[in-house]
């Protein structure tokens, strides 16, 4: 068989294990030719590629990023390329396409898909919030980078006396500083999917100067919006993609709760620190398993599915399910934290 694999959308650790995963399996134990799209999608439309042979992916599991390149594509743009797409798989006698990416990625991959094109698409996203797996690889490699930034800031934040608001990645859901303020001890986390009354923030946080304590540790996802009429706020522009530039809630946060507070209080703004450098274990061995499983479903025939885990298992899910709707991290998540305002 000869299977092309491209990774889309923002990147994430552990691309490269599962380029490396596929690699391994398609050329060693079946003995397919593999080639790899340039920056995503973007290479399928313009047949630009390379090839993938063992020694192209020697070195690469514990490598950040991605070696093939990454971009986002404009849906629409998408949409008028189905045609170039299925001329260039026909042209370059693909038998299937594995396109690693997160929720636009995978709308793209259930698109074409539906145009008949052979796709097994892997699921990935440091944000965690695809509902049809149970974790995504990249979330755990985040997490940990938060926490130790958490941590860190912690120390900081206890000799000045201040309030420190860190801002960590989470365009629709809360599920980085949901883990990472509950790793690092938090005294106040905030996400997307509950917007928050920047005076109950200001409360807890006098509350816990009151008591004593001569710091405050807050987490904010970089989408978390005030409840309407709480709080004066500008939010971002919308890009080409359609996807909110965030204008930095921590900014604004951190001059509000000085006013509020009379106490110092800073921004810090983790964003790409979050999605660079070397995957943790976990993910390493997530994102191989995909790349193995994606390999499998291609001989098997099953096109238009997804790797998931589900529990212990990797299965295969129908992309159109994997793309449905976004998972949230549910109420009951909250209120273990107890610091989820
Ligand atoms: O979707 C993953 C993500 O890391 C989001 O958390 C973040 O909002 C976005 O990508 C940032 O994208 P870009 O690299 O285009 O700024």
């Amino acid at each position: 068989m000869r299977i092309g694999v491209l990774t889309s959308g923002g990147d994430c650790p552990g691309l490269n294990a599962v380029i490396r995963s596929v690699v391994h399996r398609a050329v060693v134990d079946h003995s397919d030719e593999v080639i790899g799209f340039h920056d995503g999608w973007k290479g399928l439309l313009e047949a630009d590629y390379r090839k993938l042979d063992l020694d192209a992916v020697s070195g690469i599991l514990a490598r950040g990023g991605t070696i093939l390149g990454s971009s986002r594509v404009q849906p629409a743009h998408l949409r008028d390329g189905v045609e170039r797409a299925r001329g260039h798989v026909q042209d370059l006698g693909l038998d299937a396409i594995i396109p690693i990416g997160g929720e636009g990625t995978l709308k793209a991959a259930r698109l074409l898909s539906d145009a008949g094109l052979p796709i097994v698409g892997v699921p990935k996203t440091i944000d965690n919030d695809i509902t049809a797996t149970d974790v995504t690889f990249g979330f755990d490699t985040a997490v940990g980078v938060a926490t130790d930034a958490l941590d860190r800031l912690k120390t900081t934040a206890e000799s000045h006396q201040r309030v420190l608001i860190v801002e960590v990645m989470g365009r629709h859901t809360g599920w980085i500083a949901l883990h990472s303020g509950m790793a690092a001890g938090a005294h106040a986390i905030l996400v997307p999917e509950r917007p928050f009354d920047v005076a109950e923030l200001a409360r807890v946080v006098g509350e816990r100067f009151e008591a004593g304590k001569k710091f405050a540790i807050v987490v904010v996802s970089e989408g978390a919006k005030p409840r309407p009429g709480t709080m004066d706020f500008t939010s971002g522009a919308t890009d080409v993609y359609g996807h909110e530039r965030f204008s930095g809630v921590a900014n604004q946060l951190s001059v509000e709760l000085e006013e509020r507070l009379g106490k110092e209080a800073r921004p810090v703004i983790l964003g790409h620190v979050q999605r660079g450098g070397t995957p943790t274990a976990y993910d390493r061995v997530l994102a191989t398993r995909f790349g193995w499983h994606a390999v499998e479903a291609v001989h098997g025939g099953r096109f238009g599915m997804m790797t998931a885990l589900r529990g212990t298992d990797i299965v295969l899910v129908p992309l159109a399910e994997a793309v449905e709707e976004l998972k949230t991290v549910p109420a009951n998540r909250y209120i273990e934290a107890e610091c989820v305002l």
